[in-house]
């Protein structure tokens, strides 16, 4: 496996009244794609941005938008995301009834189709559509909130869609998203893991700090 990561910032960490600088700043500081998480207070118990806040950001920064939508139901916001901006559209199994369906309107309108796995979620969910992803997403947390704690547990998730992948021959990313910090970073890497989403890990300490941050993540 690459031991430089791809990394993701979650500007869900980010000041919120200054985002445009914000994800300037972590373009500058060495981020390789934006991670945006939309949440809708029905799916999670959270909300966040729309489309149109996605839009206003793409013109700041040059690096792919990685959209990880947490809104259900889906299927009726995909062209809106990939309309704004969206290179990459992660859906979870849970937020529409025909996931391969969804998966493959997301190619169609021209962006990474991604599938996102809630801690309970279990790989078969994936297993007879894996040839029209283009991303996996292992949460790592519960969806909803930055800052919380990594669940452990979780890596042997990331091992075992290492393995089918791997045995696919296909060419899909494998990230994870939540309490991604130095310390896990390298435990999800070991894992199989090719993309890390970190937001308070990025975010602490403000601008200056960032590129040490996105440093330290990627093992210093
Ligand atoms: C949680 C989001 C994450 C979150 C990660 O629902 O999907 O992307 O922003 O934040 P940290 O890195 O602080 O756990
Ligand atoms: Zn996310």
């Amino acid at each position: 496996m690459s031991s430089t990561p791809i990394i993701a910032p979650s500007i869900l960490a980010s000041d919120f009244s200054r985002l445009g600088e914000e994800c300037r700043a972590v373009e500058a500081a060495g981020a390789d794609w934006l991670h945006i998480d939309v949440m809708d207070g029905h799916f999670v118990p959270n909300i966040t941005i729309g489309p149109d806040v996605v839009k206003a950001l793409k013109p700041h920064v040059k690096i792919p938008f990685d959209v990880h939508l947490m809104i259900a139901p889906v299927d009726p916001y995909l062209e809106a995301f990939v309309a704004a901006g969206a290179d990459l559209l992660s859906v979870h199994p849970e937020s529409g009834p025909h996931l391969h369906r969804t998966v493959k309107r997301i190619r169609e309108l021209g962006a990474k189709a991604g599938v996102v796995f809630n801690p309970s979620t279990d790989v078969s969910a994936i297993e007879w559509i894996i040839e029209d992803i283009d991303l996996m997403l292992v949460m790592s947390v519960n969806p909803g909130f930055g800052g919380q704690s990594f669940i452990a547990g979780q890596l042997r998730k990331v091992e075992r869609l290492r393995q089918m992948i791997d045995a696919s021959g296909c060419d899909i990313i494998l990230e994870v998203d939540g309490g991604v910090t130095p310390d896990t970073a390298p435990q999800c890497i070991a894992a199989g893991a090719t993309a890390l989403v970190a937001g308070s890990a990025v975010f602490r300490g403000g601008p200056a700090k960032y590129a040490d941050n996105i440093r330290a993540l990627r093992g210093g």
